[in-house]
């Protein structure tokens, strides 16, 4: 039976619930890669044929990809974590406006619709909790390979001077990942050679240039800072299996340092974890493997301080920041942790403060002192990765959190509660209509707890 595809407008008004200081022990499944899906459902757009994807998540940011693809005129069936996409009819050339605003990653429809057919309507995505997050870079590589592009009240309109697009050599400012991954899209199908310089290099690049190869995109470099792409008329059907998402594994990792646990993790990729390992490493853990795709947390016996600063790949990871802080907050000594990716992912500090955290902010740097324990309280999670770090904090606090805003977190995490629930994590999600009295009473064991699994 084919599962329902999950809904975008499913925003969850619950609150969860976290009773803190319990060691958590056993294994956990990680999830197909977040970052990796949304761009790979984008590509699919550049092949006319079927595309199968596996191992994909299940999180609301994926189930609004598949509503912009599906109003597009893209013909979805999700089994599982089985996504078939069939984009042989695309029937419209603007993506609603309504849906794009709801997520970012929509923007990625762009390249590979320019390159398809020749024209695009995409409304810009605009700013979000993390940073204004303009598309500058995106819209200057598709102008380089001879696109005429305009913005008009609010709406990208980008249409192809030739027939096709054609290859550039392009030089990008930053190395975005969005921008390295909607200009590497679009030259799949370009007439000529693309060369992209000073390129993205993080995993999930490196998975969408092999999902647009496997349906016969040719493409070299991906991984590096110099993506070459030579274009061909047209792509094929594939079976494409999405990577294990690295920031899921590193959010686990995080929570058996700050809870002391043990924890085991697979299926993962180690190189693509190498900075959280180095960092958590040099907050006393270690980290072994047990097989190649399968790696166990050894808590320390006392959580050390140490900076971090957030850089593009393979730098440390600005989706791993907010769960760092959380662990460092309760180190014995002081940390700074400098923020370089995005200009407002620091919310997360007002929130942690209130559970008992000393963390001072000064423009983008935040000054960590450790205290001897954190105290649950009612937080709010600002963005996604802000919730998975108040997840992170309220399983080694003392006492009981209640964590609001979980639309962020379920729009990246797969069943977070459900796989915390399994390694002996004390929390369960309650309705906020649910009285209160109810509500105070916590979860003994997972199967008593009504969880209701994120969406
Ligand atoms: N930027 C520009 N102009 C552009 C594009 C980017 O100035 O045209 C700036 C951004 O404003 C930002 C910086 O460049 O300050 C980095 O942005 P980048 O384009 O690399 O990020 P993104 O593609 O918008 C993806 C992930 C983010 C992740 C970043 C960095 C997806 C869907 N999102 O965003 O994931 O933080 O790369 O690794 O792939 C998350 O999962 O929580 C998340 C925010």
């Amino acid at each position: 039976m084919p599962t329902p595809l999950p809904s975008g407008d499913e925003v969850d008004e619950s609150v969860l619930q976290i009773w803190g200081k319990t060691r958590l022990s056993g294994h956990v499944t990680i999830s197909g890669a977040k970052n990796s899906a949304l761009a790979i459902m984008a590509g699919a757009l550049l092949c006319p044929e079927d595309c199968r994807l596996r191992n994909v998540p299940s999180l609301v940011d994926v189930g609004r990809m598949s509503e912009i693809l599906a109003a597009l005129g893209v013909k979805l069936q999700r089994n599982g974590n089985i996504l078939d996409i069939n984009a042989s009819q695309i029937s419209q050339s603007q993506a609603p406006y309504e849906l794009v605003s709801q997520l970012r990653a929509s923007f990625f429809v762009m390249g590979p619709m320019l390159a398809r057919l020749g024209v695009a309507r995409v409304p810009l995505p605009g700013g979000c909790a993390i940073g204004a997050r303009p598309v500058d870079l995106h819209v200057r590589g598709l102008q380089q390979m001879g696109a005429d592009v305009q913005i008009d009240r609010g709406v990208v309109l980008a249409r192809t001077r030739q027939q096709r697009l054609t290859g550039a050599k392009i030089y990008l400012d930053y190395p975005s990942v969005g921008a390295t991954e909607t200009l590497m899209m679009a030259a799949t199908l370009a007439d000529g050679e693309t060369i992209l310089e000073n390129a993205a290099q993080e995993p999930e690049v490196v998975d969408l240039a092999n999902f647009c190869r496997s349906m016969g995109a040719q493409i070299r470099g991906a991984g590096t800072n110099t993506i070459i792409i030579n274009g061909v008329p047209k792509l094929h059907s594939t079976d494409y299996n999405i990577i294990p998402d690295r920031i899921e594994a590193g959010t686990f990792l995080v929570a058996g340092a700050a809870t002391y646990s043990e924890i085991s993790l697979s299926p993962i990729i180690p190189d693509h974890l190498t900075p959280v390992i180095a960092k958590l490493e040099a907050t006393g853990a270690k980290i072994v493997m047990d097989a190649p795709d399968r790696m166990r947390i050894i808590p320390g016996s006392s959580i050390r301080p140490t900076d971090i600063e957030t850089l593009p790949y393979p730098g440390f990871p600005t989706d791993m920041q907010a769960q760092f802080m959380a662990l460092l907050t309760l180190s014995e000594g002081s940390s700074v942790i400098t923020e370089t990716v995005f200009e407002n992912r620091l919310r997360h500090v007002a929130e942690l403060s209130r559970m008992g955290a000393d963390i001072r902010v000064k423009g983008n740097l935040a000054i960590v002192r450790g205290v001897p324990f954190l105290s649950g309280a009612p937080v709010v999670a600002t963005d996604l990765r802000a919730s998975a770090a108040l997840v992170i904090a309220a399983l080694a606090a003392e006492g009981q959190t209640t964590i609001q805003g979980l639309h962020h977190l379920d729009r990246g995490y797969e069943e977070l509660e459900v796989k915390l629930q399994q390694l002996g994590a004390n929390l369960k999600r309650v309705s906020i209509q649910t009285s209160p009295t109810e509500a105070e009473k916590p979860a003994t064991s997972p199967q008593e707890a009504k969880v209701k699994p994120a969406s």
